[in-house]
């Protein structure tokens, strides 16, 4: 299915009458498991997806940024002027303050990305815009230095107190690998996804609400169960510190510390492809979510619920942040079609709702598509 979206270079080419000198795309990214480690200095096993974010920009002489979506609408902000930018542009607006950008911009953006789905869609704007930007100034592309800085947009500038999971996997993403990512030392080591799998994103079509409230307030929670143990993280906690912990900082630790270990096991298990074990971590995780770190959702619940049993499922678990959003299976291949309306079907019978299923692979990161 060709997923790359031309919008964004007839977009630009239709608002600013003009046309763009660089455009770049980056990936969304599903996590096969490890969630709510990154922040707390963590693993992770993300992979970049074909389902992507592109971003057409070109220099003007004034000192104004114009953007221009057709899912999100156009608007401008000036680059001179300290004022905050309106809606999705002050994510361009974050990453070109921390490029240290100077100038003026025209800049249309097309998404294959489900928005609103937990899929990082903003992560993969803001390393679009990096990767463009990057390319129209000359600078040399480092995968990590620029993953901080959109990180640092989004926890400085847009306020959500995001890890560096969904940047660094935009950015770093390999055809046919997950990333195995030590959050602590920035280390990605490429998983190969044994070819006789496939991965199938499910997505509960529910709204996520809470989203930025309930995620800084875990995270909020994750640094004081460290702080108690007299850690700098929770990646330094183990086992046994955890009968050291009561209350909410023992389930939310808990999660960190059997996640944690749970996240290599599934590296060593993509392996050797050992399926039967990839099945009972992915369903631990699940559990650990919902109900240690409580991120879960009864529709998230519910998507999982549908899709067990169903023919060549591998394992299944919500994925992201959590609160909706979506689930990530692993099924054999050839059976992804057959499964997706298996899950599809029985998870409207539960909620009346339609959800969705999106047959994906495993993505390059951001690059450049036209332009230096
Ligand atoms: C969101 C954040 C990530 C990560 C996940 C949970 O996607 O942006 O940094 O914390 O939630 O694993």
């Amino acid at each position: 299915m060709p997923l790359v979206d031309p919008a964004a270079a007839r977009l630009f080419r239709e608002r600013f009458s003009n046309e763009p000198t660089v455009v770049a795309r980056a990936p969304g990214r599903v996590n096969l498991i490890g969630d709510h480690t990154d922040y707390n200095g963590g693993y992770v096993l993300p992979m970049a997806v074909e389902q992507e974010i592109v971003v057409a920009v070109r220099r003007i002489d004034q000192p104004t940024v114009q953007v221009a979506s057709e899912q999100f609408g156009d608007s401008a902000f000036r680059t001179d002027q300290p004022d905050r930018a309106n809606g999705w542009a002050v994510y361009v607006q974050g990453v070109l303050r921390e490029l240290g950008f100077e100038g003026g911009l025209q800049l249309a953006v097309g998404s294959t990305i489900p928005a609103g789905a937990g899929l990082s869609s903003s992560a993969a704007l803001e390393i679009g815009v990096a990767r463009a930007v990057s390319a129209l100034r000359g600078d040399e592309w480092n995968i990590r230095s620029a993953s901080l800085k959109a990180q640092r947009a989004e926890n400085d500038w847009v306020g959500m107190q995001c890890g560096i999971m969904d940047q660094l996997s935009s950015a770093g993403g390999e055809p046919g690998h997950a990333l195995l990512i030590d959050c602590q030392s920035l280390d990605i080591q490429p998983i190969p996804l044994p070819p006789t799998l496939e991965v199938v994103i499910l997505d509960t079509r529910s709204p996520r609400t809470l989203v930025g409230s309930e995620y800084n307030d875990r995270r909020a929670e994750s640094t004081s169960a460290a702080s108690s143990l007299g850690l700098a993280s929770l990646r330094e906690a183990t086992t046994l510190d955890l009968d050291r912990l009561t209350g909410t900082s023992l389930i939310r630790a808990r999660h960190v510390v059997s996640e944690n270990q749970r996240v290599l096991a599934a590296a060593r298990s993509l392996r050797s492809a050992n399926f039967e074990a990839l099945r009972h971590i992915m369903a631990e995780s699940h559990v650990s979510l919902r109900d240690d770190y409580e991120v879960s959702s009864p529709a998230l619940d519910s998507m999982v619920e549908a899709a067990n049993g169903g023919p060549g499922l591998i394992g299944v678990r919500m994925t992201g942040g959590g609160f909706g959003g979506c689930c990530v299976a692993l099924v054999e291949r050839g059976s992804s079609e057959q499964f997706s309306a298996f899950a599809l079907r029985r998870y409207r019978d539960d909620t009346g709702t339609i959800g969705r299923a999106y047959a994906t692979s495993a993505a390059a990161g951001a690059s450049i598509l036209e332009g230096p």
